[in-house]
């Protein structure tokens, strides 16, 4: 049996951030403007540092204007609002991304639909997600993890993805929900699977298009693809691996790699799949939000 090929997702996202530092360039040529991102991190988890990080990075690397706001864990909600408005009136800054998820005691929900849309580059306020939903991807913000799962399969696949059957597991607000929007808008025949999906395996097992979401390590078996399938595996869970030595962990995604890869057409690793392509998404949201807050004209898509 030959081997899938395996989607190589530091690449693509690779291009697509040398394709945002061109166009930022461009930018500030004609007009003098710089996109201006601002992330939010409130409190200390380790993983959303990281990620912070890598956002406030990747930023400066495509010349962007980029601001990160450290705040204690046991900041009131008050404070946090103040913060948004001020970013929202900022005309420096054209994308604000709030690090979820927030500390208990501040209501998630109250901080993100302050967020202005047309700065929302995570595409989670109301606005954006009806925008979507209603299959106006053009003027919307669309998140950045199923737009950047879009992207490696149209690079995988080719541009169109009619007709294809696609499953979707997992019904998160953050991947499941909008890529099964995005999907449906690319007129591909959309089943969302979950925790309570009726014999799961088959489900799956009538899918062209596999994007697994559901946050459960290597949950979906290589006997569930159908020979040929494309697979993106969004998960990214952290588990013991006592083979590599006492106390350490390795990564894996929702999908067992192993077995899936001698069945599937193409499938993304972990890590090196989906993860990269999150950022290099925030990228584009920003640019398209700077031009859009600017009254510039939208370039091509980039999805
Ligand atoms: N935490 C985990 N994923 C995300 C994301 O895509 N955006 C934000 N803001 N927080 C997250």
């Amino acid at each position: 049996m030959p081997e899938a090929k395996i989607i190589d997702g530091k690449a693509i996202a690779e291009s697509v951030r040398d394709e945002i530092t061109r166009r930022s360039a461009a930018l500030l040529d004609s007009s003098g403007k710089r996109p201006g991102l601002a992330v939010v991190l409130v409190g200390e988890d380790p993983a959303s540092q990281v990620y912070v990080r890598n956002k406030d990075r990747a930023a400066e690397a495509c010349g962007f204007h980029s601001v990160k706001h450290t705040l204690p864990a046991e900041t009131a909600e008050s404070d946090i609002l103040a913060l948004v408005e001020r970013l929202n009136e900022d005309p420096d800054i054209h994308g604000i991304l709030v690090q979820l998820p927030l500390p208990d005691h501040i209501d998630e929900s109250k901080v993100l639909r302050l967020i202005r849309p047309e700065k929302d580059v995570d595409g989670f306020h109301p606005v954006n997600v009806g925008l979507l939903t209603a299959g106006e991807r053009a003027s919307a913000l669309v998140p950045c993890t199923p737009a950047g799962s879009l992207v490696l399969l149209k690079r995988t696949i080719g541009e169109s993805l009619s007709g294809l059957n696609a499953v979707v597991v997992g019904r998160s607000n953050i991947v499941g929900k909008p890529m099964a929007s995005l999907l449906l808008q690319e007129s591909c025949t959309v089943t969302i699977a979950h925790s309570r999906t009726k014999n799961l395996p088959d489900v799956v097992r009538a899918a062209d298009i596999v994007v697994a979401a559901v946050g459960r390590p290597e949950m979906i078996q290589g006997d569930w693809i159908k020979p040929g399938a494309t697979v993106i595996d969004v998960g990214i869970n952290r588990i013991p691996a006592p083979e590599r030595g006492e106390g350490k962990t390795r990564l894996v995604g929702d999908v067992s790699f192993e077995d899936a890869v001698k069945v599937a057409g193409a499938i993304t690793p972990v890590p090196g799949g989906v993860g990269p392509m999150t950022i290099a998404m925030l990228m584009v949201n920003t640019l398209t939000a700077a031009r859009r807050l600017l009254g510039l004209t939208e370039e091509a898509p980039l999805f």
